[in-house]
């Protein structure tokens, strides 16, 4: 698909006028650099997140400068053609095409960059820079802040501030506009295919890798990148490791398995958790152990609109977990003394949520001034409740060894909140049905 460019151009502008009311000033956003993996063998490259955002450039070896004032500009430094290069590596745009096709005032060969910063941060009130996240980057700043301090005997002024350029662009990643959401349903949807396609393919006696690489399959197949975070394919006891990684174990008669996985598309993550039984049916504790997850579920999606604290959805889910763990015997006294006490975290451990869009866990305070952000219309939140029951001499055996999780993806809206991720089964008899057809 052609990449459209407004907006990104559309961000570039709000950021800019956000800088000039700021008081004006330079930003310097560079995206993120190759990594090592061994040797001279690289990691599959991830452009930054914030340089994304603001370019859709998805090349390593680039820096967005942005220049607020009254003719405000956008510059791109990125590599230069270089057809050895391009032999080898594929396909490098160069200034000229980066500039047409993205739409920047101005690009420059990367090796440039150092000496046009020295020019254009004279006489301006602030540099704009992620200060303190890449060392490298600190002292490449402050190296331009010389250069530019050393030629004061010349009249050129110094900027005065560094201010921290991305928690200006975390308010506006938290809000997503319709190209983003357009995206997210497209990630989010091929991530419930895949979801759907590990639950055909789940039977005794294979392994945890062999669902991962039906995921994976499914992922590629349909566009995604990549996955957007270590797939989680946790068979029995491995479901009570919440960051389990080793996808290796085999898949018992008896036993449910807990998939976390969603994919990247186009830079944005999906992040969905189902929860199943490897044979198809759920046993009766397994079943009401999933029941309560999803009534859980349920009761934060229900308080998942505008207006709402951020904390309401966890709130919510956890009353209604604190009382079924009551209910199914593993935790004894009141609701209100298992709260206080916070017992309910022998098995609920984890919070209810957290920020998605380019980065699983993405950008955006939780807080503000010390209360919980109240949620708006095209806030993108997860609600991902869950229940881990390790053995233990005081919970009862039925119930070991049982870890659930239920994650689905909900956009804020006008009146409540959209699940993009619905596509998914997650009731026992939907999980059932499918499973049986297969079976
Ligand atoms: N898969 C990461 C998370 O659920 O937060
Ligand atoms: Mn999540
Ligand atoms: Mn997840």
């Amino acid at each position: 698909m052609p990449l459209d460019i407004a907006p990104f151009q559309a961000r570039r502008t709000r950021l800019l006028a956000t800088m000039q009311a700021a008081g004006g000033g330079v930003a310097i956003i560079p995206t993120a650099p190759e990594q090592l993996r061994n040797r001279d063998t690289h990691y599959g490259y991830r452009f930054d997140s914030y340089f994304y955002y603001l370019t859709g450039f998805r090349e390593p070896e680039a820096v967005l400068v942005l220049v607020a004032g009254d003719t405000p500009r956008s510059l791109l430094f990125c590599r230069t053609k270089d057809m050895e290069r391009e032999i080898w590596d594929g396909y490098r745009f160069g200034p000229e095409a980066a500039r047409e096709t993205f739409g920047f005032d101005e690009a420059h060969p990367i090796a440039e960059l150092d000496a046009q910063l020295a020019i254009l941060l004279a006489n301006q009130p602030a540099i704009f820079h992620s200060m303190g996240y890449e060392p490298a980057w600190d002292n490449r700043v402050t190296e331009a802040l010389n250069r530019v301090r050393a030629q004061a005997r010349t009249g050129c002024v110094a900027p005065a501030q560094i201010r921290d350029v991305r928690s200006l662009i975390d308010e506006m990643r938290l809000i997503k506009d319709a190209s983003e959401i357009a995206t997210m349903r497209r990630a989010a949807d091929i991530s419930g295919g895949a979801h759907r396609r590990a639950m055909r393919a789940t039977r005794p006696g294979i392994h945890e890798y062999e669902i991962e690489a039906e995921l994976i399959h499914e992922f590629r197949r349909y566009g995604s990148q990549a996955p957007a975070y270590g797939s989680i394919v946790a068979g029995g006891a491995n479901a009570c490791v919440l960051h389990y990684v080793e996808n290796d174990g085999l898949l018992r008669d008896g036993d449910l398995l807990l998939i976390d996985a969603g994919c990247e598309l186009d830079g944005y993550a999906s992040d969905i958790t189902r929860t199943f039984p490897v044979n198809g049916r759920f046993s009766g504790p397994q079943k009401a152990a999933y029941e309560l997850v999803l009534a859980a579920q349920a009761a934060a999606i229900a308080v998942t609109r505008p207006g709402a604290g951020w904390n309401d959805p966890h709130d919510a889910a956890t009353r209604v977990l604190a009382q079924g763990f009551i209910d199914l015997g593993l935790l004894q006294g009141s609701l209100d003394g298992v709260l206080e006490s916070g017992s309910y975290r022998q098995f609920y451990m984890h919070r209810t949520g957290h920020w998605l869009g380019l980065d699983v866990h993405d950008a955006g305070e939780y807080k503000i001034a010390g209360e919980w952000r109240p949620l708006v219309p095209g806030n993108v939140l997860t609600v991902e409740p869950g229940c881990y029951i390790r053995p233990a001499a005081d919970v009862p055996e039925a119930f070991w060894n049982i870890g659930i999780r239920i994650e689905d993806d909900a956009l804020v809206t006008d009146s409540g909140c959209d699940i993009l991720t619905a596509g998914t089964p997650k009731s026992v008899a939907d999980i059932e049905a499918l499973m049986a057809e297969t079976a």
